[in-house]
């Protein structure tokens, strides 16, 4: 009785080790390992001030909103003077796993790619020498600089490296499905595993595979039926200049997609029904049932994993040298 009990919990224990899957093409996210505190901290304080802006009012929060997905929810973004943006925010979620950053790769990795906004005119609309003033202005950022890098000058790169060792701690692990690949055979739903059966059968792990679900790879949006959209992005080709890489878009991650509606490079879907829909008919020539779209879409939910959790970080005070700027006054970039 009492050695059949045992026998019994160590098979029930046994078999989701021996079965947790190491051949699944969508692998485990890890969780982030911070090894430089200080300069962690000193990124997240600079993701979420507004003062990199020109208006004062623009963080990299307001487009990548922690909150939701690291997203803005919108088809294209607000910047500066409520500009239209060109392209739908990423989340920046998991951004540390892709191959390069943008839709179309033009930034090799996360340091390089945060310069990026501060100076784009249609988004934080600043210059990098404004940035680095501003944040000189600020006593307690100087020092938070030198804790983090030592003694000498605050320069932009150090502002960039701040906010990429940040980024790379915004890591999602512990989702539903997470669970399922460690061995969890309870943790996903009947429904929600054909979902990833269906996923899988049909092809969309051969770009949607990885710790990420995605980001590893350029393919073209319309493999067997072209995309119609009034977005005027091209793809890769703006970076590589070859034909072969028109509309070649990063493809997205997969991880938190619940969160980070709408999808596509143009925001037009808004719903993962919708998105599964046009992926199934333009990239697979698939046309799936109600009820497998569903299945799919069950599935997609169950990669939310734990959203990056951490106190509001206070900004340092202004000094009276700060800059205050007047976002009123300002007259539009042209
Ligand atoms: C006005 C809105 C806006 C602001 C502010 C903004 N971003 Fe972005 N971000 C975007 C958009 C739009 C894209 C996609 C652009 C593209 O691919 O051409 C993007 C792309 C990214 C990416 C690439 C993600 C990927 O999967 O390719 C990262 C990382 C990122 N932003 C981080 C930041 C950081 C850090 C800041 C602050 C320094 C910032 N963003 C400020 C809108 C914004
Ligand atoms: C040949 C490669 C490829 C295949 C196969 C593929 N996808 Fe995609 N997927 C992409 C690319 C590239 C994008 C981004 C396209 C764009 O926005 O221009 C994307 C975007 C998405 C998005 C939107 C994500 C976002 O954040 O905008 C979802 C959801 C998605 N795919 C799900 C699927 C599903 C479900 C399947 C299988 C039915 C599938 N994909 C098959 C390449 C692929």
């Amino acid at each position: 009785m009492r050695a059949s009990y045992f026998a019994a919990v160590l098979a029930v224990v046994a078999i989701p080790a021996v079965w947790a899957a190491t051949d699944e093409p969508i692998k485990p996210i890890k969780p982030a390992v911070i090894v430089q505190p200080a300069l962690v901290e000193l990124g997240k304080k600079l993701y979420f001030d507004p003062r990199l802006s020109r208006s004062g009012f623009i963080s990299c929060n307001s487009c990548h909103n922690l909150s939701m997905g690291g997203s803005d929810n919108l088809s294209t973004s607000i910047g500066h003077n409520w500009q239209k943006g060109p392209i739908n925010a990423p989340t920046v979620l998991n951004s540390s796993m892709n191959v390069a950053q943008f839709w179309d790769g033009r930034a090799r990795d996360l340091q390089e790619q945060a310069g990026g906004p501060i100076a784009n005119p249609g988004e934080m609309a600043f210059t990098h020498e404004l940035a680095v003033e501003t944040l000189e202005s600020i006593p307690q950022y100087v020092s938070d600089f030198e804790k983090a890098f030592g003694p000498g000058p605050l320069t932009i790169a150090k502002v960039t490296r701040a906010i990429a060792a940040f980024e790379e701690t915004l890591v999602t692990p512990n989702s539903r499905f997470d669970k399922w690949l460690a061995g969890d055979t309870q943790a996903l739903t009947a429904e929600e595993h054909e979902g990833y059966q269906l996923f899988k059968s049909s092809g969309c792990t051969a770009c949607h595979n990885g710790p990420a679900a995605g980001g590893a790879s350029f393919r073209k949006m319309g493999i067997v039926e072209p995309y119609r959209t009034d977005n005027p992005a091209l793809g890769r080709v703006a970076v590589t200049g070859r034909d072969a890489d028109r509309f070649n878009f990063k493809v997205p991650t997969l991880r938190n997609v619940e969160l980070t509606y709408p999808y596509f490079h143009d925001g037009a879907a808004n719903t993962l029904t919708e998105a599964v829909e046009v992926m199934g008919r333009i990239q697979l020539g698939r046309k799936y049932t109600a009820e497998e779209n569903a299945k799919i879409v069950a599935f997609l939910r169950t990669l939310t994993g734990d959203q990056p959790r951490f106190e509001i970080p206070l900004l340092p005070p202004s000094s009276d040298r700060t800059p205050r700027p007047n976002p009123f006054t300002d007259p539009p970039p042209r």
